[in-house]
């Protein structure tokens, strides 16, 4: 079977993280989201992948990802141009996959359980396609799935003002052929693209018959920067802890830490995980870095106490405020400054942003 990642669209919700890069490439304990796809659909036996990319971010995503070899597996990438949505992105892989049944990933999804069962569980002679689901609780960010007593899926709606229940599709499909057929059919959703939730829903109306399998580990859509954080949190909770950079005598770092290569917590410095520290990251003498924070590479931290964030990479932070809950884009630098300024905070605020003061 073939894998599909969809990784175009632009990304605004994540604005303006997402003007220095595409969302699938923001780390997550730093390692980008995209890679964890490509780790899902590898485990899952499927090392032949398609990767849509869109105008925005493509350049971005082949100079990470290459032809996949580092990642183990043969990536071809699929421009899809425009974002007219997922329909349309799927329908771009039509000549990659061919007439075998094949397997789409959202770019932007992070699921923990991975997707080997529901990839393997794939029924074709019974099913036209395979949705992945999870109860969340604020269903009219999603597509929604009405299912009967049996398991049987019976109606799928897309971010509905009123929906049926709280059973979304998470964002990981098995589709054969047939997919295709729906999706040339299909016209431009109230928020102008092609929905593959109506495509699928196209199957239905036809008489097929859609296979449903319900996700119990965590899955994140991390769409929105609150979405990052929370991602965060929960890979960080699993990591094992791995030094391979420099711990100064007189620096204490407690729990479970990851260090990369080329980086220093300096004596006197603080590091209480579980934290995840890139390479070539200087932990300075004064600072704490606190649970469930990511810092990515080349950043300098000192005097700050930061904690339940991340720093995404190339910043400097040099403030004695206190940095908890945000999300630093790169190329950052937060400080003091020493100018005689009314009293207040001034900012430089990116177009789309929330600052909680
Ligand atoms: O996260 C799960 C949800 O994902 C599902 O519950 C929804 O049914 C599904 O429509 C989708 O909703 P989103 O609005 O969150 O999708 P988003 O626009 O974030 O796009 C998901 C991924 O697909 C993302 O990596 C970008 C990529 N994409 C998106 C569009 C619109 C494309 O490759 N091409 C596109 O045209």
């Amino acid at each position: 079977m073939k894998g599909v990642i969809l990784a175009g669209g632009t990304g605004s919700r994540l604005r303006p993280i997402t003007h220095t890069g595409p969302k699938q490439l923001v780390p997550i304990a730093n390692k980008p989201v995209i890679d964890y796809a490509i780790e899902d659909l590898k485990e899952a036996g499927i090392d032949d992948v398609g990767v849509i990319v869109g105008h925005v971010g493509s350049d971005e995503i082949q100079a990470h990802l290459g032809d996949g070899s580092d990642h183990g597996v043969d990536v071809t990438y699929i421009v899809q141009g425009e974002p007219l949505g997922l329909a349309h992105a799927v329908g771009c892989a039509r000549d990659f996959v061919g007439d075998e049944p094949f397997v789409v990933y959202l770019g932007d999804d992070l699921m923990r359980e991975g997707i080997t069962e529901l990839v393997a569980d794939f029924d074709q002679e019974t099913y036209a396609a395979s949705i992945g689901l999870q109860e969340v609780d604020d269903p009219s960010r999603y597509g929604i799935v009405d299912v009967d007593d049996e398991g049987n899926v019976q109606l799928l709606v897309e971010k509905p003002d009123d929906p049926p229940n709280n059973l979304a599709l998470i964002g990981i499909y098995v589709f054969t052929s047939d997919i295709f057929e729906q999706i040339d059919r299909l016209e431009p959703s109230w928020r102008g693209e092609l929905e593959i939730t109506e495509a699928i829903q196209g199957l239905l109306d036809d008489g097929k018959r859609i296979q449903s399998h319900t996700v119990h580990g965590w899955w994140k859509d991390t769409g929105k920067p609150e979405d990052v954080l929370h991602a965060n949190y929960l890979v960080l909770d699993d990591i094992d802890g791995r030094i391979d950079g420099t711990v100064e005598d007189g620096a204490v770092t407690t729990g479970r830490v990851d260090l990369g290569a080329g980086s220093v917590v300096e004596a006197g410095a603080v590091v209480k995980g579980p934290v995840s520290i890139g390479e070539n990251t200087t932990i300075g003498s004064d600072a704490y870095v606190g649970p469930y924070t990511s810092v990515g590479d080349d950043c300098e931290l000192r005097g700050v106490h930061i904690e339940s964030s991340v720093v995404i990479g190339e910043s400097t932070i040099t403030t004695e405020r206190k940095i908890v809950d945000s999300l630093v884009g790169r190329k950052a630098t937060i400080r003091n400054t020493e100018e005689k300024k009314p009293d207040g905070t001034r900012l430089v605020v990116g177009e789309n942003s929330t600052l909680d003061l």
